[in-house]
């Protein structure tokens, strides 16, 4: 399905200062490899990893769905792990090959709701309201709302939502419990950067007509087949950021459907391993920055800092080898600028492009990972997911933080909720910026 190509981040190719050489390599695998073993045999606890057994999952959701002709298009509502993943799976799928139309609302920015309710028939439209939690504001908030349009439409609410939320717990499980809704589960141990194989990814995805049973048969065989390339990848970046100080991880595609992928591992490497405490509480800040970036758009745009500015950065380029004849046929022949472009293809440029940015980043000894794949189908999406998940797990044990929680982002929530008025929230808001003497004004 892929193949993960290391050389460019060896002293071999780099120079000792930037690259891993052989010795570290072998003393850190020798040390680590236990770590990884325990990691192994503990992975079937684990929620995100049990997810992809389930067989029933995919009949399940069909039986669910059976009525999914009434409807146009599909709305998700949902935020970070509730709607990362199905915008992921969405754009490599391609919208040509959805059978409805897919919007995921992840934002509150009225513009862009605004924007989005003038293109919605709601006589056609299905909700699924995505929280594994059931109590995220900007959801509920947009539930809430479209509730409120279903009902002044003169429309039935239980044929338009449904919900995906925690099997017990949370205001959509119990709104569902109590008011009869449709709902599905997002299993208790499933957090949700982790949960795209879940009903959380899988539902939305089964509605636009994705094969839901490639994704899932894709992460089973990593499992089979891969597990000791999660070690590889989870150890080089660990060596890279411990051993050689590289603290951004630029992941850039060449290939425009992988770039919601980036944006989805974006979340899951930086909310899963930035944490501020260890496991036994002690402040140790660990991390590392993600950034997306696009081949070749940011060649334009970012490279010119990735290969002289500071040397933090770790680059993972993404390409697939599937190929698109375009050809160009150039009328202007008698011109250098461009005359050697005559017959080429975009495939060509776009290769010559990637090896040129390749060459020049090993060049100035940044290193750089090539993330190889066959063909951009289901199957190898699901297996990528899964690889990711399972690397950004298991570097959560060599960081030896958890990588499951985010009790950074909690001080956030409490501050709206009191800017708010909900009920239970009094956060002294101390640090009242727009008090201070410098904001200046720009006329
Ligand atoms: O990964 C996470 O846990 C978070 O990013 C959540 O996905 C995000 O906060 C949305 O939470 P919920 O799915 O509970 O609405």
């Amino acid at each position: 399905m892929f193949t993960i190509n290391y050389n460019g981040i060896l002293s071999d190719t780099i120079g000792d200062k930037d690259g891993i050489t052989k010795r570290e390599l072998e003393y850190f695998k020798q040390q680590l490899l236990p770590k990884f073993e325990r990691f192994l045999k503990n992975k079937e606890n684990l929620g995100f990893c049990k997810i992809i057994k389930k067989t029933e999952l995919e009949k399940d959701i069909e039986r669910t769905f059976n009525n999914i002709e009434e409807y146009n298009s599909i709305v998700v509502l949902g935020i970070g792990g509730s709607a990362l993943g199905t915008q992921a799976i969405s754009k490599a799928f391609g919208e040509e090959n959805h059978r409805k139309k897919l919007y995921v609302i992840d934002n509150v920015d009225p513009f862009t709701l605004d924007e989005i309710i003038s293109k919605l028939n709601y006589k056609s439209t299905l909700f699924l309201v995505i929280s594994k939690s059931g109590e995220t504001i900007e959801t509920l908030s947009q539930f809430i709302f479209f509730y409120d349009q279903i009902v002044k439409h003169n429309l039935n609410p239980h044929k338009h939502f449904i919900f995906i939320t925690d099997p017990k717990k949370g205001f959509l499980r119990n709104l569902a419990n109590e008011k009869g809704f449709k709902c599905l589960d997002v299993p208790e141990d499933v957090g949700g950067r982790f949960s795209v194989l879940s009903n959380v990814g899988l539902v939305p995805s089964y509605c636009v007509g994705v094969n839901i049973k490639d994704l899932l048969s894709g992460a089973n065989k990593i499992d089979k087949n891969s597990l000791e390339n999660v070690f590889m990848f989870s150890l080089f970046l660990y060596l890279l950021n411990i051993r050689k100080n590289k603290k951004i991880v630029v992941m850039m595609p060449y290939c425009d459907r992988l770039i919601q992928f980036s944006a989805w591992f974006s979340q899951l490497w930086a909310e899963s391993l930035g944490k501020k405490y260890g496991k036994n509480n002690e402040i140790i800040r660990t991390g590392q920055t993600p950034i997306i970036a696009r081949g070749v758009t940011d060649q334009h745009s970012q490279l010119q800092l990735y290969l002289e500015g500071p040397k933090d950065k770790i680059i993972i380029l993404l390409r697939s080898k599937e190929k698109k004849q375009l050809i160009i046929n150039n009328p202007f022949k008698e011109y250098d600028s461009v005359n050697f472009l005559d017959k080429k293809s975009f495939d060509e440029l776009y290769e010559a492009e990637f090896k040129g940015t390749y060459g020049a980043l090993l060049n100035e000894g940044i290193p750089t990972i090539i993330i190889e794949i066959e063909k951009i189908d289901m199957e190898t999406l699901g297996a990528l997911f899964y690889f990711f998940e399972l690397a950004t797990a298991f570097s959560g044990e060599l960081y030896e933080i958890n990588p499951f929680d985010q009790p950074g982002v909690e001080l956030g929530k409490k501050i709206a909720f009191t800017l708010l008025g909900k009920k239970g929230y009094n956060e002294n808001i101390a640090n009242d910026i727009e008090h201070r003497e410098y904001v200046l004004t720009c006329n």
